[in-house]
């Protein structure tokens, strides 16, 4: 095992009715500027809920955050923050909505020239401005992590960024939400959460047998729950262990002691930010042929993850990984999500050389939990998942 430091700061606050408590957690006299997507809220009550909780706390609105977060949207909504001398972020979303206001607790207090810079460098923020999140959609684990991502449509781009001082303060995760989520979000966050794990887990093995076990059951208990709430969003108890698993999945408890891959999600965000393709979606476009063109180096775990998830106990350890991989691509496509490139879209070809030369330029050498998938192990990759 890997040695580590482990502080997660958000406090979690669970359950049936509680998005109530936001009263006792927001700071006394704050001035408060809440921030959501593009409406949904205001159709499924979770909006009244929201300001009947703030009643007594001035409050200014900022609408309109779309999935994938644009900057330029974001951008405006920093001008409200100085104008009016907000001294709270409330974040009530997706993850596109509580990574959007990540992005604000970094900018508010950025000192540099440009923001853009936060994104373009990757520059870590150490203090961000205060926050926290009623989380409406459970996929990302954004509500109990440091990280965002955050899109430019004008370049097409998408640029991870974070540090620790962009936890959000506290989340309240009430699963009654996940009652309106449209199927293809619940789709969307089902298998988000489950590559999440993968990315964690599928590399080499490290003598981490609780973490091992820690992501198994994580998997283990999203593919329980899958059917049922895909069924039924309604069906709380269903809910209520998606939710909680989406952000055990990646509060940075199963990644510590252990090396983490995360190429799958690189190669990803280039297929969101070229071609608009939802994110979990491009992760289950890339998973399978970026676990067959490193069979050899992930082998071992991805036999145990047959083994252990799958049940799968004949065959020998190639035998096994191959037959996770394929586990995986079949779940993936239970939940009604294509898992080649050109479902998506005709444009592809091409596709695999842009995202090489892009990673090429950017001084990205070698991803991965060995970091040595170079931009053309990358451009192979994208093209075994046309
Ligand atoms: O915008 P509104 O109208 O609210 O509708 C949203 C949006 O259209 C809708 N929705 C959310 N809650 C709902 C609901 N509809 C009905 N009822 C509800 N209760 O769902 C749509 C998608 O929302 P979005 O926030 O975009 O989805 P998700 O949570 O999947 O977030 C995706 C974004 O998170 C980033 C992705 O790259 C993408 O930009 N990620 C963030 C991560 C992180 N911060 O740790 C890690 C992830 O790997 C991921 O990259
Ligand atoms: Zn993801």
């Amino acid at each position: 095992m890997n040695n580590f430091d482990f502080q997660n700061p958000t406090k979690i606050i669970f359950g049936k009715g509680e998005i109530s408590k936001l009263t006792n957690e927001i700071p006394k006299n704050a001035k408060v500027l809440m921030l959501y997507g593009g409406g949904s809220i205001k159709k499924n009550g979770i909006y009244e809920q929201v300001i009947k909780a703030l009643q007594n706390f001035e409050v200014v609105e900022f609408g309109g955050i779309p999935a994938n977060p644009e900057y330029a949207v974001l951008m405006d909504a920093l001008e409200v923050i100085k104008k009016e001398k907000i001294t709270f972020l409330l974040a009530v979303g997706g993850g596109s909505v509580i990574d959007g206001t990540k992005f604000l607790s970094a900018a508010a207090l950025y000192k540099g020239e440009n923001p853009w810079n936060i994104l373009k460098n990757n520059e870590r923020t150490f203090k961000g401005f205060p926050f926290g999140t009623v989380l409406t959609l459970p996929a990302t684990g954004s509500e109990m992590n440091s990280g965002a991502v955050i899109t430019r449509k004008e370049t097409k781009e998408k640029f991870a960024m974070g540090g620790p001082g962009l936890f959000p303060q506290f989340s309240i995760l009430d699963p009654q939400v996940v009652a309106s989520i449209p199927q293809r979000q619940i789709a969307n966050g089902l298998a988000d959460s489950f590559t999440h794990v993968l990315e964690q887990y599928m590399t080499y093995p490290a003598h981490a047998n609780l973490q091992d076990r820690f992501a198994e059951s994580i998997l283990q208990t999203i593919i329980e729950v899958a059917p049922k709430i895909m069924k039924n969003p309604a069906n709380y108890d269903a809910a209520a262990n998606f939710m909680w698993s989406c952000t055990m999945a990646l509060n940075g408890l199963i990644q510590k002691g252990v090396p983490s891959d995360w190429a799958v999600h690189m190669m990803g965000h280039e297929l969101t930010a070229l071609f608009g393709i939802d994110h979990a979606r491009t992760l289950a476009i890339i998973a399978e042929s970026h676990y067959k063109y490193n069979l050899e180096d992930k082998k071992e775990k991805l036999a145990q993850y047959a083994a252990r998830v799958w049940n799968i106990t004949g065959g020998s350890v190639e035998e096994k990984a191959m037959e996770g991989i394929k586990k995986t691509t079949a779940f993936f496509q239970s939940l009604g999500i294509k898992t080649t490139l050109s479902e998506y879209t005709d444009d592809y070809k091409g596709t695999a050389q842009l995202i090489s030369k892009r990673f090429e330029e950017r001084g990205w050498k070698g991803l991965g939990e060995r970091g040595k998938v170079t931009p053309t192990d990358v451009e192979k990759i994208v093209e075994m998942a046309y």
